[in-house]
């Protein structure tokens, strides 16, 4: 096959940072995707309607005039969330759901929950009002290891909520583990999975390649094999409950090598080509398209998108770096070839 054309598709998990930072990435993922849902992690995050509908018109200003992309905004939720809020979400068309951290799990997660029991309430609104819950599913307890953090959390945590709020809408973020696959795919119809193009990509080893690989350091970490390959075989399996998140995490070079470096990977500028990729590689590429572009519009209750994109089977090589604000940013597989172009229309 020498191109695959697919309805435009939509990237369920998103960040866009702000500022000349968000400026340098958006186009990337708007030359792409017709949507994609935002996150929210900003300094200081984004915890109420009227901060997601100014941080929306930022974005909009970012992208060229031609472009019809369409930023699908989300809350962050902290333990003083006023359910006044979840309300204003309800009667708002242009927030779609709110993102649930456990306080100090990842990047800018100093304002999360630090007790989940505390916001229970407002996940009764939530399921009334029919308002997706995005988890970003690890616990953060130090003495657990950093590879167990995400089946802990899905047995701690995560059944019991679900068990407890059976109408409220889940979606289980950027999972890494067979354990998350497992549980998803054995969940009710109300629970769903985003999965990354790194997770798809790389295992753990990725981040020790003859040194340490600080562009491969993401959260979740990147798990052993069989946790990937447990990932491959539930996209190859065309399961409709997991679709297309990348997860894109866009960090200043030095914030990246540095003895602390962020956790984060930009997988922006290449995502669908990507994807499309590790579908090939697996035989699959009749799914890809479900993954891709209706999985997520249909668990989120959005209109599939109408236009297409055509991907053509040439090699190029992934750029070693991107201008950042002041800095730059070092993408996912950085000077790697890639099999797999966008067409440009
Ligand atoms: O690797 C990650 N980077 N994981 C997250 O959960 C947050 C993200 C970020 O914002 O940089
Ligand atoms: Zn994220």
């Amino acid at each position: 096959m020498d191109s695959i054309s697919l309805i435009r598709p939509d990237d369920l998990h998103l960040h866009l940072r702000d500022g000349d930072a968000m400026r340098c990435v958006v186009e990337d993922t708007a030359r792409q995707f017709a949507r994609a849902i935002i996150m929210p992690n900003l300094k200081p995050p984004v915890t109420t309607v009227r901060q997601a509908e100014a941080y929306r018109e930022r974005i909009l200003s970012c992208l060229s005039e031609s472009s019809d992309f369409q930023p699908l905004m989300t809350l962050y939720l902290t333990d003083n969330t006023a359910i006044s809020e979840i309300k204003q979400i309800a009667e708002n068309e242009h927030v779609h759901a709110i993102k649930y951290y456990p306080a100090g799990a990842t990047t800018n997660s100093d304002h999360g929950v630090t007790d989940i029991e505390k916001v229970y309430p407002l996940f009764e609104y939530m399921a009334d009002l029919s308002i997706p819950l995005l988890i970003h599913g690890e616990v953060t307890d130090p003495e657990i290891d950093i590879f167990d953090r995400e089946k802990v959390f899905i047995e701690q945590t995560l059944l019991p909520l679900i068990n407890r709020f059976e109408n409220l809408r889940v979606v289980l973020e950027h999972i890494t583990t067979s354990d998350a696959v497992a549980f998803v795919q054995n969940g009710p119809e109300t629970l769903a999975a985003t999965i990354t193009a790194h997770h798809l990509i790389q295992n753990r080893n990725a981040l020790f390649e003859n040194g340490i690989r600080p562009h491969n350091y993401c959260l979740p970490v990147l798990k052993r094999e069989s946790h990937r390959q447990a990932l491959l075989d539930i996209v190859a399996s065309g399961h409709p409950r997991f679709f297309l998140g990348s997860d894109s995490a866009p960090h200043a070079r030095e914030a990246k090598e540095s003895a602390c470096g962020c956790a984060g990977v930009y997988s922006a500028h290449s995502a669908i080509e990507l994807y499309a990729s590790v579908f090939e590689e697996l035989g699959v590429l009749d799914k890809f398209e479900a993954f891709a572009s209706f999985n997520g519009a249909d668990f989120y209750g959005l209109a599939r998108n109408t236009g297409k994109i055509t991907l053509e089977k040439v090699e190029w090589v992934i750029p070693e770096s991107f201008a950042f604000a002041d800095s730059e940013i070092v993408p996912f597989l950085a000077g790697e070839k890639c099999n797999w172009k966008l067409k440009t229309v």
